[in-house]
Parts: structure tokens; sequence; C-alpha cells
């Protein structure tokens, strides 16, 4: 009798704090619940805006292959003009015939710009390539991840200064030429293609997933300031997707550039500053943040020195090839 007298004692006394339990546990369930509501009516329902109130023509940068590529055909089909800017000419011009063979009356022009040297010169000529165009959109696309996992220290200097020009100053100094032109016209859309390797403690890809977290706050902070002014900047940020870069081959969790920039296209214009459009790629992130910081960085560390084994075995392979064709 004495321990049920107790045991009354203890919940009674317990009951403020199992109430207050209950009530954060429904605030979590319901705060969950909204989030993945309006998750899925972003993906799914919401409407895509039409882009072409934005500007006639659309910029996209690395606009040869993957990602960049995609977009490329993505927004051309929307009836947007397209302006291509990548390294290589000749795949310039085919993906130029390729949107024009596809899509009538579509003007596409080109400018080639090597961005791992994205100097005051290079930045002229590309704004020169872009005076009088209506620019509603920019897709700054081009970006280079390292060729394996490495330490940081075993990267040359070489590389470590492409990185930064390639993922850093090819946003910020495109942003600086077209965003006066969509102020003045008071309408216009940023894409800062960001990536997963932002989102978690990265070993082995310090500068990627440095360079690829500047890209996210960068484009939040522009987006506050410039979205009441009629100008969007948004991150999307995709995981694995199958290209050229990520050497992956399509699978559920890995989609095609073209799904990847279907989805893509169906955000641009709103002013949602950090976006996933491809919805496996949201609930990955989503898994992933419910485990501890530490687990993930060591699950990373682990599986990203296994990747670099493989690296260091292949430049091995190379070395030794290159060695015996000069013997
Ligand atoms: N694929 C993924 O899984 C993944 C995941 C997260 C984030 N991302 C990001 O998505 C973006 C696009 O990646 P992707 O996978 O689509 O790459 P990709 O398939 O390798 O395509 C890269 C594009 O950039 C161009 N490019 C490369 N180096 C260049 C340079 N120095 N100057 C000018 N253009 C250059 C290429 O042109 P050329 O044909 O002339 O080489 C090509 O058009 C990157 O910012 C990347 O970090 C990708």
């Amino acid at each position: 009798m004495e321990s049920l007298n107790v045991w009354i004692t203890g919940v009674y006394e317990a009951g403020p704090v199992i109430g207050g339990l209950a009530a954060l546990g429904s605030l979590v369930a319901i705060s969950l619940g909204a989030q993945t509501l309006s998750f899925v009516y972003k993906s799914f329902i919401r409407p895509g805006k039409d882009l072409k109130k934005l500007g006639k023509w659309a910029v996209i940068t690395g606009a040869t292959d993957g990602i960049g590529k995609a977009y490329a055909m993505a927004l051309a089909k929307k009836g947007m003009n397209i302006v291509l800017v990548s390294r290589t000419e000749a795949k310039l011009m085919d993906v130029k015939s390729e949107i024009q063979g596809k899509y009538n009356g579509i003007e596409v022009q080109h400018v080639v710009c090597d961005y791992s040297n994205f100097d005051k010169a290079a930045q002229d000529k590309v704004q020169k390539s872009l005076e009088g165009l209506e620019i509603g959109i920019l897709i700054n696309n081009v970006g280079v991840s390292y060729r394996y996992p490495q330490f940081f220290h075993e990267l040359t200097d070489d590389e470590v200064r492409a990185l930064l020009m390639m993922n850093i100053d090819s946003t910020v100094w495109m942003t600086r030429i077209v965003l006066p032109g969509m102020l003045d016209r008071k309408k216009g859309a940023i894409i800062n293609i960001s990536s997963g390797s932002a989102l978690y403690t990265l070993p082995l890809l310090a500068e990627y997933s440095g360079a690829k977290s500047f890209i996210e706050k960068f484009s939040r902070a522009l987006n506050a300031e410039y979205s009441a002014k009629g100008v969007t900047c948004q991150c999307q940020v995709p995981f694995y997707v199958a290209t050229k870069l990520a050497k992956m081959r399509k699978s559920l969790t890995v989609p095609t550039p073209s799904e990847f920039a279907a989805m893509g296209v169906r955000w641009i214009g709103y002013a949602d500053a950090l976006v996933q459009p491809f919805w496996l790629h949201g609930l990955q992130a989503w898994v992933m943040f419910q485990l501890p910081e530490v687990v993930i960085a060591k699950g990373i560390m682990a599986m990203h020195l296994a990747i670099r084994k493989k690296g260091l075995k292949k430049d091995a392979k190379i070395a030794e090839d290159a060695m015996n064709k000069t013997k």
C-alpha cells in the first residue's frame, strides 16, 4: 500500500514534467508535419513561375555538360533565350545546335570563358558579351571538386587556386555582372548551385565543402537583401547527380542531370533561399541531420580514405606508365 502511495505521489509530482514533455512532443510533431506539407506542396503541387516574365535571356555557366547543359535545355523548353558560358568552344557550338534543333525560335549565344582563371580581363569579356541583353535568370552552375578526396596539404597550389576561382569567384563576379540590370528592371532570379557537401563536416574535401558553404551563405544574404526589390537569389543543393564530375550512374537517389533540372526550374523565381529540388535528396539530408555530427564525420572520413587510396593507386600507375614511356 505504501509503495502504491509513493508511486501515486511520484506520478503527481512528475505531472507537470510529463505534461511539458507531451506539449513539446506535440509542438515537434506539428512543426515536422508543417515542414513536410510545405516540402510536398513546393516540390510537386506549386506551379512553376512563368520564367519569360523575369526577362528574355537566361545565362548559364558550365553549360556544355551535366547539370548546366540540362538547365540550358530546360530553360529553352520554357521559351527563354540562352547564353551558354563554358570553356570549350566546340562543345558550346554542339549544345547551341542541339537547343536550336529542338526548340524553334529560341536564340542562343555563347561565350568562351575559362573560370579557373576568372580575372578582371575575363570578367570584362563576359560583361561585354552580355551587354544589352535583358537577363532574367543567371544559373551560377560551374564548379569543380577534388579529383579524389585528399588531405588539404596534398593539393597543389594550382588546384587550391582553381577551386576557389571556379566555385567562388565565378559566382560572385557573374552575380556582380548581371545584378545591376536586374535591379533596374526590378526582376530577376539568380540560382547558385551549391552541394550537399556544404551541409556536413566533410573531411578530405575540406576546400570544396568550404567553398560550397560560402555559396549557401552568400545566396541566403543576397536573397534577404534583394527579394523585396524583385530579384531572388536561391541556393540549390544537389546531392549526387549522374554527371562526369560525380562519376556516378543513375539510381533511385542519383537523378540524371535532366531529372534534376526539371525539378530545379520549378523553384526558380520563388524566394526560397535554400532548396533541394530533387525530393529524395531532401529526404537524405533530413535523415543525415538526425545523426550526431561526429558519427557523420567519422563515416565520411572512412569512406573518403578508401576512395583516396584508390585515387593514389591510379595516380601511381599513371606516373609509372609515363616513366616507362620515356625509357
Ligand atoms: N554532379 C554532382 O553529383 C554534384 C553534386 C553536388 C554539386 N554539384 C555541383 O553542380 C555543378 C555542376 O556539376 P556537374 O556535375 O554538372 O559537372 P560536369 O558534368 O563536370 O560539367 C561541368 C561543366 O562545367 C564546364 N567547365 C569545367 N571546367 C570549366 C572551366 N575551367 N571553365 C569553364 N567551364 C568549365 C564543363 O565544360 P567543358 O565541357 O568545357 O569541360 C561543363 O560544361 C558544380 O558546381 C558542382 O559542384 C554537382
